[in-house]
């Protein structure tokens, strides 16, 4: 479509790490909320990129391998493809869904380093890294647990506290222990590159005053990062990893850069992947350097440090835009976020989503059972956007069988039944009533008013206004008594009517409901007679890394290797932000059911492969 205001808005959605597949929780923080946005803004005539991968450095992945017994690579190679299946499971639209070990990515990150180093905002330091006393080898932050510095949790681990979400360095740990026997750590010196974020102060505080639409708990706690910035090591003592591009380091196979530093340029270096892959290698720039352009971040609230102080200070320093001043390097001077848009977290009975500690309900688990709408579903009307919440299968159950299944699938399927069985076709109205004209004004009206939720990432107003709706055109045909109509002859005229009506407001609803429930539209848009493609689907394409680039350093990834992406051709997809008129003549067949209705009892025991817990 083509729209002469259209705006470009970039998409930017965590990263998951490739250390298992992914659960309810993590989706329900980085997935389902970013997909609504990405759908309605392309709805909306917008210029949409979409962009994420699996984040495959960094320590959470070495663990996972060392448990698993298999090298980190086998463990990335696996997880990738698996959360490759679960996001486009869950009919997540990405333009590129990529991975962090593409010779792509490293490029582009060693590039923003050595921008960075260049401009004099990576410093090296001497700092302390660990060494098991028994074995005089070093010990990764991974193997390192201690009590939190900052929250006092007993088992923070060497690199981040899961309790308060902070980052950690190992020796900042109270009372630090090896996680392999239990000793003391000895901490010896070695040298860092450390991000000068002292000297990027004062231009993040500028850009973050600024930002007043964020979500009040995101802004606040990241103007509090204002408060107490230090320098942050970029650079590890760890064996995966991308090179360090500086002269002397980059061909130290045991250090590398850390793996927070390279996932956030993921971002950047997917935009670039994308636009190559997209035959206009140029493309990524008019979503990265255009200053008209908007870019909104989508993640869990364990994440907001990355988003709204590490990345924001990577970018200004790559810029020359801190303190020390600087020139722009190749990629020009790069947008800053317009919006971090945090959720809090999805709990199960009060404690947070963690593989780690067996509470866990998986995505494709779920997918298999259910399929994906009343997943997604169930996020946006309940799920962790402001405030922590608890899932249960009770709730779900509740909302999947009283919303969905008899609020909205009730709705399409009655009136596309009558009208099928009356009429055969979507029938032509009469004059219409006030009834008929207050629940049609209503629809409409609710294409501006959830509209602007929907721009303004509040999710739960949004639905909640488009089931409103829903709820108000059962009780317009509960009034209207259709059925009672088609048993009179002189009130054929009135039938027609109050059919055509029903469903003008049926379309309506599921215009709107597109963005949340986008496999049931699709579903709905056909039950209402029409053709194509209404909400696009994501697919996997299998690619191969081939992209000729200047890296520098050792374990690369070998060219030529081939890996899983998600994209999609969204362009194609008919389904736009306004009002589709049903047109009479339209040839309605039966329906068939829309949703299925769950059994009551799953909601005290839960599915056999994630039972209710007493
Ligand atoms: N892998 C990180 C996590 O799961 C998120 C990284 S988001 C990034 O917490 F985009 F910055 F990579
Ligand atoms: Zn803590």
């Amino acid at each position: 479509m083509t729209n002469s205001t259209a705006q470009n808005i970039l998409v930017c959605v965590a990263w998951p790490y490739a250390n298992g597949p992914r659960h309810i929780g993590h989706v329900a923080g980085f997935g389902v909320p970013s997909d609504v946005f990405a759908r309605y803004q392309r709805m909306v005539g917008n210029n949409v990129l979409m962009v994420s991968g699996t984040d495959e450095h960094g320590t959470p992945l070495l663990v996972q391998a060392d448990k698993e017994g298999v090298t980190v690579k086998e463990l990335a190679d696996r997880y990738n493809r698996q959360i490759v299946e679960d996001l486009a499971g869950l009919g997540l639209s990405y333009d590129l869904f990529t991975r962090t070990t593409t010779r792509n990515h490293y490029a582009v990150v060693q590039e923003l380093f050595k921008g960075l180093y260049a401009n004099g905002y990576m410093i090296k330091e001497t700092t302390h890294g660990a060494i098991s006393p028994s074995t005089g080898r070093t010990l990764p932050d991974r193997y390192i647990e201690g009590t939190c510095p900052i929250c006092g949790a007993k088992d923070a681990r060497g690199d981040q506290c899961d309790n308060c979400g902070n980052q950690l360095d190992p020796f900042e740990l109270i009372e630090p222990r090896s996680k392999i026997n239990g000793e003391t750590p000895e901490f010896i010196e070695t040298e860092h590159f450390m991000l000068d974020l002292p000297a990027l102060h004062d231009a993040l505080k500028e850009w973050l005053e600024g930002r007043e639409d964020w979500r009040p708990n995101v802004l606040k706690f990241s103007l509090n990062l204002l408060e107490d910035m230090r320098p942050r090591a970029m650079t590890r003592d760890i064996d995966w990893g991308i090179p360090i591009p500086v002269e002397g380091w980059e061909d130290n196979a045991s250090k590398k850069l850390y793996v927070w530093f390279d996932a956030v340029v993921g971002y950047l270096s997917a935009s670039i992947e994308w636009a190559a892959r997209s035959g206009n290698p140029e493309a990524w720039k008019t979503w990265w350097q255009d200053p008209e352009s908007t870019s909104f971040y989508f993640m869990g609230k364990d994440n907001i440090t990355f988003h709204s102080q590490i990345w924001p200070a990577e970018l200004l320093g790559y810029a020359g835009k801190g303190a020390k001043g600087g020139e722009t390097h190749t990629y020009g001077e790069l947008n800053l976020p317009t919006e971090v848009v945090s959720s809090e977290f999805l709990t199960m009975s009060g404690s947070k989503f963690s593989s780690s500690k067996g509470v866990v309900i998986y995505v494709k688990d779920f997918l298999k059972e259910f399929g994906p709408d009343p997943l997604r579903y169930f996020i946006a009307v309940a799920g962790p956007e402001t405030n922590d919440t608890d899932f249960t299968w009770d709730e779900f159950v509740r909302r999947i069988n009283n919303e969905l299944a008899n609020g909205w699938g009730n709705l399409v399927n009655r009136t596309v039944s009558m009208a099928h069985k009356n009429f055969g076709e979507v029938p032509s109205p009469g004059e219409l009533q006030d009834a008929d004209k207050s629940i049609l004004d209503l629809a409409e009206r609710t294409f501006t008013e959830a509209g602007e939720e929907l721009a303004a990432a509040k999710f739960k107003n949004a639905v909640g206004k488009i089931m409103h709706v829903v709820g108000e055109a059962n009780a317009y045909i509960a009034d209207q008594e259709p059925w009672k109509l088609a048993k009179e002859e002189d009130q054929r005229e009135r039938l027609a009517t109050v059919l055509w009506t029903a469903l003008q407001v049926v379309s309506d609803c599921n215009t709107m409901l597109t963005p949340f429930l986008p496999h049931t539209a699709q579903a709905v848009h056909e039950t209402l007679g029409r053709e194509g493609v209404w909400a696009a689907a994501p697919r996997i394409d299998e690619v191969v890394d081939d992209a000729e680039l200047e890296l520098v350093g050792v374990g690369l990834p070998e060219e030529g290797q081939s890996y899983p992406v998600i994209t999609g051709n969204y362009r194609e997809q008919q389904a736009v932000w306004a009002r589709v008129e049903v047109a009479p003549g339209t040839v309605l067949s039966k329906p068939k059911p829309l949703v299925a209705k769950l059994e009551p009892e799953l909601g005290q025991t839960g599915p056999e492969w994630a039972p209710v817990q007493e």
